[in-house]
């Protein structure tokens, strides 16, 4: 759902540098370099991209919930019409802190999970045919009650209780 602002990235200016453009010394190279560094090592070593260990590719933003979607503290409200990958059955939308997925399974029946793997804590990935998996290691969880069905995972996902109001189609979700 969440997606890297491209607002604050100036357009590209045919081969000229804006004069404001703050240029940065051999210091600042390094210091800018080493931080780039660090985070490919640290993606590497959590696994990003490579299916071993834990990764939030895909993460919320805590501070950006999608649209049609607002917290009032541990309280999420979710309009279901306005939040385009949830509509289907066998859609969901992983937002908010605590990271919480929630999955539509059809016929105005919705459910929340926290949305972090109880194996070795990425974020689930994807949703299909009643089941909810982590691809960092193929966990597979009953997207009804969060049950465990294929391991790694020893324990199944934590449900947070929702409630829907088909006449607003607003989900309400207590994800504590
Ligand atoms: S973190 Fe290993 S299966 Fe989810």
């Amino acid at each position: 759902m969440l997606r890297p602002s491209d607002s604050s990235v100036p357009p590209a200016t045919g081969g000229s540098l804006p004069a404001d453009l703050p240029l940065l010394d051999r210091r600042g190279f390094l210091t800018t370099s080493g931080a780039a560094a660090i985070a490919a090592l640290l993606t590497t070593a959590c696994g990003g991209g490579d299916g071993g260990g834990p990764t939030d590719a895909g993460a919320p933003d805590n501070n950006a919930l999608p649209t049609g979607v607002t917290r009032d503290g541990t309280t999420l409200r979710v309009d279901i019409e306005r939040v385009a990958t949830l509509r289907p059955t066998n859609g969901f939308v992983i937002v908010g802190s605590p990271a919480t997925v929630i999955v539509n399974l059809g016929n105005d029946q919705f459910r929340a999970f926290t949305a972090r793997c109880p194996h070795a804590g990425c974020l689930v990935s994807s949703v299909s045919n009643r089941r909810i998996v982590c691809n960092c290691h193929g966990s597979t969880f009953d997207a009804d009650n969060g049950a465990v069905l294929v391991g790694p995972a020893l324990s199944g996902l934590r449900a947070f209780p929702v409630a829907f109001a088909s006449e607003t189609r607003v989900l309400t979700v207590n994800a504590t």
